[in-house]
């Protein structure tokens, strides 16, 4: 099967003072269609530095990016764009917007792609109900359960059904127990979509759930 996205030679060197960090030092990376991939690694090995590189949200050192026959060089809007069409997001920390329902927070992704609120609010009931969250549409954020919270912000990643979704510790403030569920959902529907997944983690629920497993230190892979 064809790359969906490649890098070579990519490195990202932060400046502190006089001393240079290497964040991430000149990494080969790849990930095909349908794949999902785990990184793992200890705090500050550059796992979230690599996801930002790759997702287009930061500018590389070295190197080089290409998304199918896009590269990521000079071309900001287009960068913008693939984002916007093809790729999904999930955080640690959940970043729903307070003021707005489960359903109205999944229903954004899509209506930014120009979908009507109606059609909009119905795909994001659809991926809802996926989540196995049928019964909280219209509660706000602050009346879910931090489980709930990070299906919501999955089901608003998925709901464009992306080619790519990057999740940096999805799992980080939830319990083994809520953090299985919360992978089985994600897992079920990424294989239901299509989606190829990248992971940074530290938690070890999703060896079972990777088709391959990398581990940084030092801003390489070990
Ligand atoms: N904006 C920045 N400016 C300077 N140094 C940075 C910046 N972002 C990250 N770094 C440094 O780059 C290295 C890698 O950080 P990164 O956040 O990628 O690690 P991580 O593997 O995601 O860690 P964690 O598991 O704690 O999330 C660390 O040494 C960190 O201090
Ligand atoms: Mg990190």
């Amino acid at each position: 099967m064809n790359n969906l996205l490649e890098a070579r030679n990519l490195s990202k060197s932060f400046k502190e003072g006089t001393k240079e960090i290497k964040a991430v030092n000149n990494i080969d990376f790849s990930i095909k269609e349908n794949e999902k991939i785990v990184i793992y690694g200890r705090s500050g090995s550059g796992k979230s530095t690599l996801l930002n590189l790759l997702s287009g949200l930061d500018a590389y050192s070295e190197g080089e990016i290409s998304y199918k026959n896009f590269k990521y060089e000079n071309q900001q809007k287009k960068l913008i764009q693939l984002r916007k069409e093809h790729m999904g997001f999930v955080y640690q920390f959940h970043h729903l917007l307070k003021e707005f329902t489960s359903v109205e927070n999944v229903a954004l992704s899509t209506m930014i792609l120009g979908e009507t609120r109606k059609k909009s609010m119905e795909k994001a009931s659809d991926i809802l109900n996926k989540f196995g969250l049928s019964e909280r549409l219209h509660h706000f954020p602050n009346q879910l359960s931090g489980g709930e919270k990070q299906r919501v912000a999955m089901a608003r990643a998925l709901i464009n059904k992306p080619d790519l979704i990057f999740l940096d510790e999805p799992t980080g403030n939830l319990d083994k127990e809520t953090s299985k569920e919360v992978i089985n959902y994600l897992n079920h529907l990424a294989n239901e979509y299509k989606s190829s997944i990248i992971v940074a983690t530290h938690d070890p629920e999703f060896r079972n759930f990777s088709d391959k497993i990398l581990t940084m230190d030092s801003g390489v892979f070990v």
